[in-house]
């Protein structure tokens, strides 16, 4: 793996280390960012660090960095890294203080970064589609933050896991949030729905990306509440997300969505997708 970024440092993985005392590691008390990089420019680069910004100010965090800084040191990591195509992480914590729920006073910020190669989605994801199940939505209600606290993501990626499937649609109240790592977007009597942007979902890159394309291409398009009855007789439905990009959902819960095939309108967002992230 190629050197990550900690604390104004670049160095070799296995010399990156935190205290243990690190809020990060105590509270899960940060936040963070993944950014796709495609022939080794990021992607939407502008809008991840506008959403990082508020995720710091959403839990009172300082700025460690301005925004000519975060990309500096973006840049910097992706031209250390062999790979065109890659998925670059930022990661802030409140930094190290003794243990203790209120907020340290004077702690500088930790800050990390690390990237991967990125590969598309297996083929026979586009090709097939991928299965999901749903869940209750038992996440907090401030959802639009990306925080690093994931717990309640990793047990319902895990109830995905075990059943087979590929992600878990999350339903709060009756209506579809989004998924347990991804947005979802359903496809209804031909338009394409989009659950409304608030404190329930993140409010995804890709899914903006989606919804300007539908936009751009005169695809009937709509951010609204999504019922639960509703996902469950839609047409199509698709997953978002910067690191699977869009992704068809073809098995909810062992039932086929639609036809059980990937549906135009998915696989025409896909198309649109593809050429704008390699313009
Ligand atoms: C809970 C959740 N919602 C939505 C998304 C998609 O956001 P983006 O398209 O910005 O990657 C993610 C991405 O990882 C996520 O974890």
């Amino acid at each position: 793996m190629s050197d990550v970024y900690l604390n104004g440092q670049f160095l070799p993985l296995d010399q990156a280390k935190v205290s243990v005392l690190d809020r990060g590691f105590i509270f899960g008390d940060g936040v963070y960012e993944v950014i796709p990089v495609y022939g080794r420019t990021p992607l939407a680069l502008d809008r991840h660090l506008k959403r990082l910004e508020y995720s710091l100010n959403g839990v009172r965090m300082p700025h460690p960095l301005s925004s000519e800084a975060w990309a500096t040191l973006i840049l910097e990591l992706i031209d250390r890294e062999p790979s065109a195509d890659q998925s670059v992480y930022v990661h802030v914590t409140r930094g190290v203080a003794p243990r203790d729920h209120a907020f340290p006073k004077d702690v500088a910020p930790t800050v990390f970064a690390m990237t991967k190669p990125l590969s598309p989605p297996p083929a026979a994801w586009i090709r097939d589609g991928v299965a999901a199940v749903t869940h209750d939505d038992f996440r907090w209600l401030r959802c639009d933050l990306k925080t690093t606290s994931l717990l309640a993501n990793v047990l319902l990626r895990q109830l995905a896991v075990d059943a087979g499937a590929t992600e878990c649609l999350l339903i709060r109240d009756g209506f579809l949030t989004e998924g347990a790592a991804s947005n979802a977007l359903v496809v209804l009597d031909g338009r394409l729905l989009a659950p409304p942007r608030n404190h329930l979902l993140l409010p995804g890159i890709t899914y903006d990306l989606v919804l300007e394309a539908a936009q751009r291409h005169g695809i009937p398009h709509e951010e609204r509440p999504v019922a639960e009855a509703e996902l469950r007789r839609a047409e199509e439905v698709m997953l978002t997300s910067s690191t699977r990009e869009i992704v068809p959902i073809t098995c909810l819960d062992g039932q086929p969505v639609g036809n059980g095939r990937p549906g135009p309108v998915t696989m025409r967002l896909l198309e649109l997708y593809q050429e704008y992230k390699r313009p």
